[in-house]
């Protein structure tokens, strides 16, 4: 069992205390049948892809796409984003009648398009605005709300623990950090001591995030944090099992193999998930990403990648994938030519 800290866990989040894998909201990635997936392999809660506060108050038709929670019937979180408090608290007015069981404010985009408009990471570095942003969100909510965090906008206004003290004085239900500054975006690697220290200073779960590739690194930031739970993207596209290993190391037993049929039936799974939500064309578009990275390493992976993207037609893809599964990824290599 991995050493976790004791935290104050909001009582109206029953699940709370044995919430431990947590699927990363990502733009263009984690839409209803990616979270379906995730959560089949062991992911506990799942996150709608962030959504802007002002399109949901205009009434966008394509930003309410992005809240496709209706008749989700596991652990399921929207976030939101924005830099105008009344607009954040009609958003929140707004999605209360619909399907979530916490709503989290994004304080960590690191986009241009969104830190121009002072949303995302830039409240980090306006933090009487970020204050203004979540007591008009909480005052409107009626689902426990959760924040989500960089360390700081740069390397020289690093400010994570006063911006955690105040979210949880300001009574969010858990704060989750990725380890990097804005600078920083995607660059060098997640700081876990910072997300160690964030755990020490809240009574509230800290989840931390950033770098959690497989069962492995799972576990070392656990054991290096203490912290409650994990939050994982961009491990987790093309690679729901993370989360299959992730509860393997929490529970103690051998991280399970996936086999090369498995890679092709939860492929094929995944694509018809993806078209029943978003038709054809786009489901087909949508999958693709997953796709690519999923056969990552495997024997013929270049070959069978390209014979799958040949087609823009789900069934033909499915086709190829069937045939993949029932022969082995060898088999599937083109033959030398004599
Ligand atoms: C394609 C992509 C889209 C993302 N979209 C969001 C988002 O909508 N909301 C958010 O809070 N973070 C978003 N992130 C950041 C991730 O949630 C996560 O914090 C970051 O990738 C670090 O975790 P990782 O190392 O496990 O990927 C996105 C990341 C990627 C790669």
């Amino acid at each position: 069992m991995l050493d976790r800290k004791p935290v104050r866990c909001d009582p109206r989040l029953p699940w709370l205390p044995r919430t431990r894998r947590f699927l990363s909201p990502m733009s263009g990635v984690t839409d209803r049948p990616f979270r379906d997936v995730c959560r089949r392999f062991g992911a506990d809660i799942g996150f709608c892809e962030f959504v802007s506060a002002s399109g949901l108050t205009y009434g966008g038709e394509q930003t309410w796409k992005l809240v496709d929670t209706e008749g989700e019937d596991q652990l399921v979180g929207v976030q939101i984003f924005g830099s105008n408090p009344d607009h954040m608290a009609q958003a929140t007015r707004l999605l209360m009648p619909h399907r979530l069981d916490v709503l989290d404010l994004n304080f960590g985009c690191p986009a241009k398009k969104v830190v121009k408009k002072c949303g995302g990471s830039a409240l980090l570095a306006d933090l009487p605005l970020l204050e203004r942003i979540v007591r008009a969100v909480t005052a409107e909510a009626t689902v426990p709300v959760t924040a989500k965090i960089r360390t700081g906008w740069d390397e020289d206004s690093v400010n994570y623990d006063e911006v955690g003290l105040m979210l949880q004085d300001l009574g969010m239900s858990w704060v989750t950090m990725h380890g990097r500054t804005r600078a920083q975006k995607y660059t060098g690697q997640a700081d876990w001591d910072r997300i160690a220290r964030l755990v020490e200073t809240l009574e509230i779960p800290v989840i931390g995030n950033g770098d959690v590739v497989d069962g492995d690194s799972y576990r070392r930031l656990v054991t290096r944090t203490r912290c409650h739970g994990v939050m994982v993207g961009r491990g987790a596209i093309g690679n729901p099992w993370i989360f299959a290993r992730m509860r393997a190391v929490d529970e103690g037993y051998p991280e399970p193999e996936v086999t090369f049929a498995e890679l092709c039936t939860v492929s094929i799974e995944h694509i018809r998930g993806e078209v029943a939500a978003r038709g054809e064309r786009q489901g087909v578009f949508t999958v693709r990403k997953h796709i690519a990275k999923c056969f990552k390493g495997q024997a013929g992976a270049a070959h069978l990648r390209r014979r799958v993207f040949a087609h823009e037609d789900s069934a033909r893809m499915i086709g190829v994938l069937e045939e993949a599964a029932r022969r082995g990824s060898a088999a599937l290599e083109p033959e030398e030519s004599s």
